[in-house]
């Protein structure tokens, strides 16, 4: 029986689609039909998630941009609606953070840092899509944010500044949502708790991990594809009619 794929025809960008949680989703809106692009920095890392998509019989490009450079962001995008015609899915996933430090020990330059990674990053790739998705009247975008974003980790240590952008994401998701609504845009935002990533697995120690499971009320953590799954719900048609949302994908932590 022939599967009917969700996202067939749809050209999508997935920002930090390299590794994390933004491999699975670049890998499951693949899986689903969608053409996918994946920007981040290493393009060496892009290009293994791409050629696992190519084996599946997906379609998939990898391109070296930052997404905090607004001139490569630019230079990027253009080139790809004059080959694709339309950009039908933006993620925003590029994001995180590295380290914890108490609020006086934040310089301005970390501050601005982890605000432009988390927060500047969506607005400038989002700012590149969105002329092309009023002209097509039809859009998807989608912000990877975080229960950061929502609330304090109650069951282990959090970082302000990161909090801080991860709000503003959510907060800069329903503003965006509000004024395109009217051209059939629809802009979300999926927030995930904890997820072991490589990442994450530097930044905290095992033993919290664990104890963060135990806590949740689905006795575990999220995995990267229990948010790539949200995400293509997002991007499907069926979920034409939401938008504005925070969906959370964190087994319950914060409700
Ligand atoms: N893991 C978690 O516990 C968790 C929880 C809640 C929310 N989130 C959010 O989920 C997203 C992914 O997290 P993750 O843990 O999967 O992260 P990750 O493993 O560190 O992956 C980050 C991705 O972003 C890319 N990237 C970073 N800075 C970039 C830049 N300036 N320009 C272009 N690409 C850039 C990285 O590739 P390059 O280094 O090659 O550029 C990589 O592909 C983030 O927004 C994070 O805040 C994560």
């Amino acid at each position: 029986m022939k599967m009917i794929k969700r996202l067939s025809g749809l050209n999508a960008i997935v920002t930090g689609g390299s590794q994390g949680i933004g491999k699975s989703i670049s890998l499951a809106l693949a899986n689903e039909g969608a053409n996918v692009q994946i920007f981040s920095r290493n393009i060496q890392n892009a290009n293994i998630v791409v050629d696992q998509i190519k084996l599946n019989d997906g379609e998939a490009t990898a391109y070296a941009v930052d997404v905090c450079q607004e001139d490569q962001v630019y230079g990027t995008i253009n080139m790809l609606i004059k080959e694709f015609k339309k950009i039908d899915i933006l993620v925003n996933c590029v994001g995180g953070f590295n380290r914890f430090l108490p609020v006086e020990e934040v310089t301005i330059p970390e501050w601005d840092l982890v605000m432009n990674v988390n927060l500047k990053s969506a607005f400038i790739v989002s700012k590149a899509v969105i002329q092309n998705m009023k002209f097509n009247r039809f859009g998807r975008i989608i912000n990877i944010a975080s229960i950061a974003g929502s609330a304090p980790n109650p069951y282990a240590v959090s970082y302000l500044p990161y909090g801080a952008a991860k709000a503003g994401l959510i907060g800069f998701t329903k503003h965006l949502a509000k004024e395109l609504g009217a051209f059939e845009i629809t802009v979300n935002a999926v927030s995930p708790g904890t997820t072991a990533t490589e990442r994450v697995l530097l930044a905290r120690d095992a033993n919290s991990l664990e104890r963060m499971a135990e806590l949740t009320p689905l006795k575990r953590l999220v995995e990267p594809h229990d948010t790539a799954e949200a995400v293509v719900f997002l991007a499907s048609m069926g979920a034409g009619g939401i938008t504005g949302v925070n969906l959370n994908v964190n087994a319950g932590v914060v409700m």
